[in-house]
């Protein structure tokens, strides 16, 4: 014989339902809410001249071709073919690149990590 459904164990099922649903992908999986200010690392970029050297959705002017187009960043399995595209990760490939590939084309940046943080923040919008 079924159970009888209540209200309370129907809520119960579904929340176990959520949890199992939840629980089955990898972590990785899930794009969190970007820290940091999305519209701040816009000014940003457009400041710093990243767009000399890459072609950036969103960005007026930035059609550079030194570097590879920034289209899809927040679709991205890895930055620079190397680290997991996660916002962190993008950040500290930003701030420091140089750190990450010695000799790489790209410089390394003055922007604080704070900075850094939302210029990535910036980059997953582009999706
Ligand atoms: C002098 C040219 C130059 C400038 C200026 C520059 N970059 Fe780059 N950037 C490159 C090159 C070259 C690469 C490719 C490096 C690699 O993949 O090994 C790269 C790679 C990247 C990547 C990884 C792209 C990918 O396909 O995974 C990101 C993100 C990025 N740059 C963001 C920026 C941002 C943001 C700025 C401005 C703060 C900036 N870059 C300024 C040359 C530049």
């Amino acid at each position: 014989m079924l159970p009888r459904l209540t209200p309370v164990t129907a809520w119960a099922a579904v929340c176990a339902l959520v949890v199992t649903l939840a629980s089955s992908g990898r972590a990785e999986d899930y794009h969190l809410p970007p820290i940091g200010s999305p519209a701040h690392g816009e000014a940003l970029i457009a400041e710093k001249g990243c767009g000399g050297c890459h072609m950036i959705p969103g960005i007026l002017g930035a059609d550079g071709l030194v570097g590879p187009p920034l289209t899809m960043m927040g679709r991205r399995v890895f930055v620079a073919g190397l680290l997991r595209n996660t916002q962190q990760n993008l950040a500290a490939w930003v701030l420091d690149p140089q750190r990450i590939v010695p000799g790489v084309a790209m410089p390394s940046t003055n922007l604080t990590p704070a900075e850094a943080l939302d210029v990535a923040a910036y980059l997953e919008t582009i999706r």
